[in-house]
């Protein structure tokens, strides 16, 4: 039985850190310097890290960015989960459902209880099997770079944990890393 845990940036050590930078690397293999100065840019205080540890072993990670998206005009504070993965030694057991799920559950206590993430059409049936919605509505990305706005590519998707079904309209997602 393993029980997730959430750390955020204040309360994670550099060890963890590494550990963390490591399992990514499986799965987005880049040198450990260039992940550790990926993690130093990209993370915000108010992230929170989602971990799967079994006898001190990181198995699995996701983080949650907050991220205010527009549905219709209007803004909504929700839940953007970034970097889901489980150790491939560990594939294939459950563990990515047990992360989506710790996720899903923190999303609930959440002002908005809404979260979403992109990703890949293959991966689409993963988050399914998860639980999480592919969403059809009207969708643009709007990055900091002043590129504009750009639909999904044919390939990408949303998926998302809306209970309530909040994100009801032209959604407008705001970010450079999803
Ligand atoms: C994607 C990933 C997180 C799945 O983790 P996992 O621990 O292997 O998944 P689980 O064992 O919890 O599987 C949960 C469900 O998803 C299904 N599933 C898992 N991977 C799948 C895939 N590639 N295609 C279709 N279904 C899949 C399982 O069959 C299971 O369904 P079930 O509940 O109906 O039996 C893992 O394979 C991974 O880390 N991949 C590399 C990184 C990556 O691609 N991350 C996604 C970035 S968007």
């Amino acid at each position: 039985m393993i029980t997730p845990r959430f750390l955020s940036p204040r309360d994670i050590t550099q060890a963890e850190i590494r550990a963390i930078c490591t399992l990514k690397n499986q799965s987005w293999p880049h040198s450990m310097e260039s992940q550790l100065a990926w993690w130093e840019k990209n993370t915000a205080g108010d992230d929170r890290f989602v971990t799967l540890v079994r006898d001190g072993s990181l198995l699995a990670f996701l983080r949650l960015r907050s991220r205010t998206v527009s549905v219709s005009g209007a803004r909504l504070d929700v839940l953007c989960a970034t970097e889901v993965c489980v150790d491939e030694s560990h594939q294939g057991q459950g563990l990515g459902a047990l992360l989506m799920g710790a996720a899903a559950t923190h999303t609930k206590q959440t002002s908005a209880g809404v979260a979403y993430l992109l990703c890949r059409d293959v991966q689409e049936p993963f988050y399914a099997a998860c639980g999480w919605r592919r969403t059809d509505a009207p969708l643009q990305i709007e990055s900091s770079s002043g590129r504009g706005r750009r639909p999904l590519a044919a390939d990408e998707r949303c998926m998302t944990f809306d209970p309530q079904d909040r994100l009801n309209g032209q959604i407008v997602l705001f970010g450079d890393v999803f």
